[in-house]
């Protein structure tokens, strides 16, 4: 058989929730066409949109290497696979690009196997593939792009996902500066310990944040999404990150921030107007300081 799976783009953090909450966007996303062969063992036929970036070597990209444990794990190492990899969205954007194609692999091959165990199952395989992308294997990118919506990590040990409701009426703008931040070294940076007093702000905003979207609050939800713990070192990677934030916030914007682990940025508007007119204005004054950029505007 022959099987086609999209996944989408995510923002994780959310701003306030490193490493714990994370959301998927309707567009844009990677797409994994995956075909069952003849002989033993999987190949990488095809990949496109990554510039030649990505490597075609089975044991070297995060898609077949995690597809690869997941086969082990269910012992059909038997089974001969192809894969073609379709690249929608940019790599090293912070919006989950290598999050997207695992979870695509993933998926096929459960579908393809006729697994029908609990989708949940396919997150420490596609956690491996994150651990393989930046060192680290973080599930807030990976859990919101097999299930959509919004995903609380609320453990890793032992994993406890949580999806949680949000309000329909909630546009995301994103924005993607073309200036390399790859999450390896924008999670070195990052502070190691942290002042009771900061923890106690920053625990406060996520719970905020979450009963925000319980409670489809959506001023609750902009005064939570406010990070002191990551953000302070973060933006400095990313071009006048505050200018975009009070352009943001003057045109309307709920709230703004980096989307993972940068270079992207993205606010949340209360309708697509808004969030259209973000996405220009921030894209203009990228132009104006030579810096290119591609912009999404998306329901979640
Ligand atoms: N939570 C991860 C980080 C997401 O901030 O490093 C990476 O996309």
């Amino acid at each position: 058989g022959t099987i086609h799976v999209f996944a989408p783009a995510t923002v994780a953090n959310v701003v306030c929730g490193f490493d714990v909450l994370g959301f998927a966007v309707n567009e844009p996303g990677d797409e994994v066409i995956m075909r069952v062969t003849n002989k033993p063992g999987i190949t990488i036929s095809k990949i496109t949109g990554d510039d030649g970036r990505l490597p075609l070597d089975p044991a070297k990209n995060t898609v077949s290497v995690s597809v690869q444990h997941y086969l082990q794990s269910v012992g059909r190492t038997d089974i001969g696979l192809d894969i073609e990899l379709h690249k929608k969205m940019p790599i090293g954007s912070g919006l989950g690009s290598s999050s997207a194609s695992t979870v695509a692999g993933l998926f096929a091959i459960k579908t393809l196997l006729g697994d029908d165990a609990d989708p949940v199952n396919l997150l420490p395989f596609a956690m491996k593939g994150e651990e393989m992308a930046c060192g680290h294997g973080h599930a807030d990118n990976v859990a919101p792009a097999l299930f959509g919506g919004f995903v609380l990590v609320r453990s890793y040990e032992p994993l406890d996902i949580i999806r949680l409701p949000h309000p329909k009426d909630l546009y995301c703008a994103i924005i993607f500066p073309d200036v390399d931040v790859p999450t390896r070294e924008a999670r070195q940076i990052i502070r190691k310990n942290i002042q009771m007093k900061d923890a106690v702000t920053q625990w406060g905003n996520i719970a905020g944040l979450v009963s925000g979207l319980f409670m489809n609050d959506i001023d609750l939800i902009g005064r939570s999404m406010k990070d002191i713990l990551v953000e302070p070192v973060r933006s400095m990677l990313i071009p006048d990150f505050y200018k975009m934030r009070e352009m943001a916030m003057e045109l309307g914007a709920v709230s703004f921030g980096i989307s993972g682990s940068g270079p992207s940025v993205f606010a949340f508007a209360r309708d697509e107007g808004t969030a259209h007119r973000i996405t220009q204005k921030l894209q203009q004054h990228l132009t104006a300081i030579n810096i290119g950029s591609n912009t999404y505007v998306s329901t979640i």
